[in-house]
């Protein structure tokens, strides 16, 4: 096992609820931005309620994480067997087989370790459930386990019933109104091409799909299922799910500053894989007018083609809105000829493009007025919580679904259509951005509509709240555990 210390940095702050007891946690992420951050931030609620936090990354070596701000966790690397072996040579079943077999062992090695050099070590670990079998490596090694779902709970719901049978593949349309499913009634609102990708073409990602649905092949072993979102935001499901099985939602895992600001050095997710360039956004954006920009991001994994780059570039060129553009390092290439150059380089310029931003920073700023998002889970509970409206764009994965939930059910966002050849048109973006940028008939209703979700969500996480309580009551289970 290669394991490594980093980050080591106590908080002087006294738990809210408990003594300082040496009751310790292991928490094990899995390594991809959209899962580190809300494992991270639950970490965080936990040690703010005087729980010890050891936080696993199964890392390799070669690859570099930005530890951008203090954190009252600590956090280990542990290896996830790449460190000889080339991922990019591998198939997607090959690299994630791998993946749980080395990291089953490193993780073990690590509980081994813990167990015998602490003198009340750690009784519960907490793990993605995209890494079911990490629950198997717990139990054997006598610990209980909770199972922390990174995705919404509608997504979560579908895996489910694709798991139990209910729900067959290929999905079929079950009505001549295109709908797949009609329970939990809010389920209605999805198509067929509204399904996440990984069940509404089940060829093309069959690795992935056995990992979605793995989530469901031993949950019920865990003592505790843990949700990254909140009652109020998917209430339907969460009382459909609550009446099947006990579960708890605990979000939006956003830092506290942004939210209650009852966590005080709370300032940021604190983990990242791409270095932020926040200085650069944040000069920029000051010298914007309040609600003048489009914020423009894809998240951490999707990827566009040239095609749809070139169409993008040329909506947010000749839209009226200046833009701020993340472009990782991996797509830039795609970028049409002489764009930045076209751009210019001073503070005037219409737009930025940065390879990575601080995101929360950017959707809590005041001159940014839209979010045009490809809808992975942690930037749909970002722009809810911060009240942005959302031009959604998704791409793969749980996005199609999210974003339907976001311009038919929780309607605080617009969504962009795709021409016969799968591309959407500059025109098409320049349309929708403008109809929430220029505050018209439905950009008003979207825009409120923003506005009192984040109500509700910094409700949801404050005192009292139903996030709040679920995660002080999971607290108190786990003192009881170990005391
Ligand atoms: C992935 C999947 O794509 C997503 O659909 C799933 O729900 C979670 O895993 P990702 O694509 O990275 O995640 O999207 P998202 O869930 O939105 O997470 C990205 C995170 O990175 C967010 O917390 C966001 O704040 C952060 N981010 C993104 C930045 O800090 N800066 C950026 O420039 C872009």
């Amino acid at each position: 096992m290669s394991s490594s210390r980093e980050g080591i940095c106590p908080s002087n702050r006294q738990p809210t609820m408990y003594p300082a007891k040496d009751i310790h946690v292991l928490v094990l992420a899995h390594p991809v931005q959209g899962h580190i951050n809300p494992m991270l931030q639950f970490s965080k609620r936990l040690a703010s309620k005087g729980l010890k936090v050891t936080f696993l990354i199964p890392i390799s070596t070669k690859k570099s994480l930005n530890l951008v701000n203090a954190s009252s966790i600590q956090v280990e690397y542990i290896s996830d067997g790449f460190d000889t072996v080339e991922a990019d040579k591998l198939s997607t079943k090959e690299y994630l087989e791998h993946f749980r077999l080395s990291v089953s062992q490193s993780l073990s090695d690590f509980i081994q370790k813990h167990q015998s050099c602490q003198e009340n070590p750690a009784k519960v670990l907490i793990y993605d459930s995209f890494d079911s079998w990490a629950l198997d490596v717990a139990i054997k090694h006598g610990m209980h386990g909770a199972s922390f779902f990174t995705q919404s709970c509608v997504v979560s719901c579908i895996y489910y019933l694709v798991h139990q049978g209910t729900v067959k593949l290929p999905l079929d349309a079950v009505d001549g109104q295109g709908r797949v499913l009609c329970d939990p009634p809010v389920m209605s609102v999805l198509g067929l091409n509204d399904f996440p990708s990984f069940v509404a073409d089940v060829h093309k990602y069959p690795g992935v799909l056995d990992i979605v649905l793995g989530q469901f092949s031993n949950f019920r072993k865990a003592k505790w299922l843990l949700f990254n979102t909140f009652t109020e935001l998917e209430e339907e499901l969460v009382n459909w799910m609550g009446n099947q099985w006990s579960m708890m939602t605990v979000g939006p895992t956003i830092p506290s500053v942004y939210m209650d600001k009852r966590l005080e050095d709370d300032t940021g997710y604190g983990l990242s894989l791409f270095k932020p360039e926040a200085e650069a956004c944040l000069r920029w954006l000051d010298s914007k007018p309040p609600c003048s920009t489009v914020y423009v991001s894809f998240g951490s994994l999707a990827s566009l083609g040239e095609d749809q780059m070139e169409e993008l570039a040329s909506g947010l060129r000749s839209m009226k809105s200046h833009f701020l553009w993340v472009v990782r390092e991996s797509e830039e290439k795609k970028l049409p000829r002489n764009f930045l150059q076209e751009l210019g380089l001073d503070d005037d310029k219409k737009g930025l493009v940065v390879r990575w931003s601080n995101q929360l920073q950017v959707l809590s700023h005041v001159s940014v007025g839209c979010f045009m998002t490809h809808c992975g889970w942690n930037s749909t509970l970002e722009a809810l919580s911060l009240g942005v409206p959302m031009v959604v764009m998704p791409q793969w994965t749980d996005q199609p679904t999210n974003a339907t939930f976001i311009v038919e059910v929780w309607k605080v966002g617009l969504r962009v259509r795709a021409n016969e050849r799968g591309v959407v048109t500059g025109e098409e973006i320049e349309s929708c951005v403008n109809e929430i940028m220029e505050g018209g008939e439905r950009g008003k209703e979207i825009r409120e509509n923003s506005l009192g979700w984040k109500e509700l969500a910094k409700r949801a996480i404050d005192e009292g709240g139903s996030s709040e309580k679920n995660i002080q009551e999971f607290v108190s289970n786990v003192l009881d555990l170990c005391t």
